[in-house]
């Protein structure tokens, strides 16, 4: 049984002899006998749609985004004219306590029914203390401190009013053009499905009605990930067993983990939108999943079919509704229209009345009609918000996500001590520490790196700064890249006289620190890319100081796979660090001084060139597979002439301080039934220098099927700590359920047959033995 279903069970129990609802409007005394659902809230509810007048009812399914409200206001704004109708069931992207209680109370005050408002928000990374984004956090491979990220997020945002957020993002992509990589857990569906599990039970709690808990929404359903070209928003087309198989997983799980709402995607599936794809929406998410909380669109996603060719305002508002959308996000289709259809039956009232049934019952489960204003104690804010500790948890998570590139010279660790010359236009930037989708955040709070690095390393360091160069050549691109407020002011000097400071204190320094990368607005929404290079007038600034002599550690900024050929072939040292939220230049601090040995692992493959995107590591053999691993070229086999077909970088890389060494491998039984198990053992020795922590990953493949499988798939992961000198033998579990998959039919199944397992540092494990799924004997 999921949490809310739990939840839902105990308040049952908990509300049962209670012949009235909680709420103290005496209207909603009501009893009502269509309670046929195992939905505890059933009769409430029902008793408080009979009370509604269609217009109470459409109003209800509208969602408008909090527009021109300020503090003050509220009262007086568009939308308090429109809450007080009735014609309002949530705002979205409010902040502040103050405005939030401020505009519940025109809702409890001003309308008829006194129905309370939800409120929800892109808490994406965190709130105001912010987290690094989540492809970052993804390279963690920690749950349980990812779980905990979602739980402070939801802590901080509940103390400010908002009891909704739209995450977990689980959407696969194996495309770095698409800028929204960065929003999610990145190419796999295993590690995407755990990590969607961790954030949805993370916000959610146990316990929806507790005032420290917020509703889920997993989004973008579904396969927003796979646009054409890498383009945002663009055409998705995929046969439905890459759906079933390598997109579907994380948003399953996060169903099965008992996420409240759900989002639908902008992109077609199907050649039918999916927010008017009732395959996608009720057959596939309610029907066969078993969801039962309720679905909202995107921004102005109604309004969408429109122009991708469905139809006019008022049939595609009537399609999403009979879809399965219950709620409208900003283009108010649904609150201007179905009127209209349900006089010409095109809808019916049962459509209208489930789909406010299903939102009533979301804000009864998170405890609204007991108390409307349980989130709104403008007290909570001062102890809960950007409090210390979650501050120095945040710059433990964001060091945790760091990926180690290179260290070829081991000039990392750095030793504090002599003159460093920390140069690049990202070096002193705090506001684009938070990366993107950070709506909360104090943008101008965060800690950039020049901060960060005098505080870590004191007095005991010279560090000398220069920015170096702008963020590129191009200014109409530089302005595109520097949204809402995410600057990165221009220069008055030239790029010459930029440069030639840089050089001039690369000079009188031991080790030049370059900050580098993406901005964080060239990544996230509506921000793809066709060249995934570090922009030109970096490169140039790179070259520039590794001309000096002087060892250069590349700090890299980004929100996405990039294209590194060249500076990893020119650089030793590169360190990653994604956006790394509120405490960004105190986490980078920790791991270049060796506060913190780095241990996070890519999620996404990193190309040699865009030209061979999109790549990942569980592709399929083909039948006309390389016979070598050498990127020898070979006439007539799967490959390019101008391009080995491995990655820069392989699903799983990142390196440590120290040394891991992979042995003894061994597997528990050389064959299991469909009830058995397998123990598979492998001993991870730290030769190195340092204590560290190492993602052991296994991999399996499937190497015969009814249809073509992976060359291999994740199928478990443990992060563990092993101390220098120290041997640690790492166990994994697998059952029948790990070798299951969608067959033609789309049935899961396992099929008896060989399957060879892969255990090691990243997805090119070599480390291997095989064993039988043998059926089991007829009783
Ligand atoms: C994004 C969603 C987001 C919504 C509300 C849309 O543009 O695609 O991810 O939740 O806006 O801000």
């Amino acid at each position: 049984m999921n949490t809310i279903k739990l939840t839902k069970k105990l308040l049952l129990v908990a509300v049962s002899g209670l012949m009235i609802i909680s709420c103290d409007n005496d209207k909603y005394k009501k009893t009502n006998t269509s309670n046929t659902s195992d939905n505890p809230f059933a009769s409430k509810v029902d008793s408080i749609l009979d009370l509604m007048t269609l217009d109470e009812k459409l109003g209800q399914l509208n969602l408008p985004s909090s527009g021109d409200i300020t503090t003050g206001q509220a009262q007086s704004s568009d939308i308090a004219s429109k809450i007080a109708e009735g014609k309002v069931g949530g705002l979205f992207n409010i902040k502040s306590v103050e405005k939030i209680r401020e505009v519940q109370k025109v809702a409890m005050e001003k309308s008829r029914l006194k129905i309370p408002l939800i409120f929800g928000m892109d808490v994406i990374h965190g709130y105001e203390t912010t987290f690094p984004i989540p492809l970052g956090l993804s390279a963690s491979w920690d749950k349980e401190m990812i779980k905990k990220t979602a739980q402070i997020a939801a802590k901080e945002a509940s103390a400010d009013g908002i009891n909704w957020t739209f995450s977990p993002m689980v959407d696969i992509s194996r495309d770095p053009r698409w800028g929204r990589v960065s929003e999610g857990s990145g190419e796999d569906a295993y590690l995407g499905s755990e990590i969607a599990k961790a954030m949805v039970t993370g916000y959610q709690g146990d316990d929806l009605t507790s005032n420290n808990t917020i509703l889920s929404c997993v989004k973008h359903f579904a396969l927003y990930g796979a646009p054409e070209a890498g383009r945002d928003y663009n055409t998705v087309d995929m046969s439905r067993i890459r759906m079933y198989n390598e997109y579907f997983p994380p948003y399953k799980a996060a169903v099965d983990a008992g996420v409240g709402s759900v989002m639908a995607a902008f992109n077609e599936i199907d050649g039918v939108p999916a927010t008017g794809n009732r395959w996608l929406l009720t057959d596939l998410l309610r029907d066969d999943w078993g969801f039962d909380g309720f679905v909202v669109t995107d921004y102005t996603g109604i309004n969408e079919m429109v122009e991708h060719g469905v139809g006019d305002l008022q049939s595609v508002s009537a399609l999403a509704l009979k879809a399965g959308v219950d709620m409208d996000m900003v283009g108010e289709g649904l609150l201007t229209t179905l009127k209209k259809s349900l006089e010409e039956e095109k809808i019916s009232m049962t459509d209208i009345d489930n789909a406010v049934r299903r939102i009533l019952t979301a804000k009864y489960e998170l405890g609204l009609f007991d108390d409307p204003y349980k989130y709104c104690d403008v007290n909570r804010p001062k102890s809960d918000v950007f409090t210390d500790e979650h501050r120095s948890f945040a710059r433990k998570v964001s060091a945790e996500s760091m990926v180690l590139l290179k260290n070829s010279d081991s000039v990392l660790p750095l030793k504090k001590s002599g003159t460093i010359a920390l140069v690049g236009p990202l070096a002193n930037s705090a506001v684009n520490m938070a990366g993107t989708w950070s709506v909360a955040t104090k943008q101008e709070l965060s800690n950039p790196l020049l901060d960060g690095l005098k505080t870590v390393v004191g007095d005991s360091v010279n560090v000398l700064y220069e920015k170096g160069s702008n963020l590129d050549y191009d200014l109409e691109f530089e302005k595109r890249a520097t949204m809402f407020g995410k600057d990165i002011p221009r220069d008055k000097r030239t790029d010459k006289q930029l440069l030639d400071e840089a050089l001039s204190i690369a000079r009188k320094s031991d080790v030049i620190i370059a900050a580098i990368g993406e901005s964080a607005e060239m990544s996230g929404e509506s921000s793809s890319r066709t060249n995934l290079e570090i922009p030109q007038a970096q490169k140039d600034l790179l070259n520039a100081l590794m001309k000096t002599g002087k060892p250069v550690v590349v700090v890299l900024f980004t929100g996405r796979p990039l294209v590194l050929t060249e500076e990893d072939a020119k650089f030793p040292t590169i360190l990653n660090v994604w956006f790394p939220g509120s405490e960004a230049g105190l986490a980078i601090s920790d791991v270049l001084f060796g506060n913190v040995n780095p241990s996070g692992k890519l999620t996404a493959t990193w190309p040699r060139n865009v030209g061979q995107v999109p790549i990942f590591y569980n592709h399929k053999n083909t039948g006309r597979p390389l016979g070598n691993t050498e990127g020898k070229f070979e006439k007539f086999r799967s490959n390019y002439l101008d391009v080995r077909n491995e990655p820069l970088y392989p699903f799983g890389y990142g390196l440590s301080y120290t040394k891991f060494n992979y042995s003894n491998l061994r597997l528990s039984a050389t064959s299991i039934n469909f009830d058995g198990t397998i123990d598979v053992s492998v001993d991870v020795t730290n030769s190195g220098k340092y204590d560290g922590k190492e993602v052991v990953q296994l991999y399996l493949r499937d190497v015969v099927g009814s249809v073509t499988r992976p060359v291999r798939e994740l199928k478990g992961f443990q992060k563990v700590d092993i101390k220098k000198g120290e041997t640690k033998t790492v166990t994994f579990k697998l059952t029948v359920e790990d070798l299951k998959f969608y067959n033609y039919d789309l049935d899961f199944v396992a099929e008896p047959g060989t399957f060879e397992v892969f255990v090691g540092t990243d997805s090119n494990a070599s480390l291997s033995s095989k064993f039988e799924l043998t059926k089991n004997e007829s009783k």
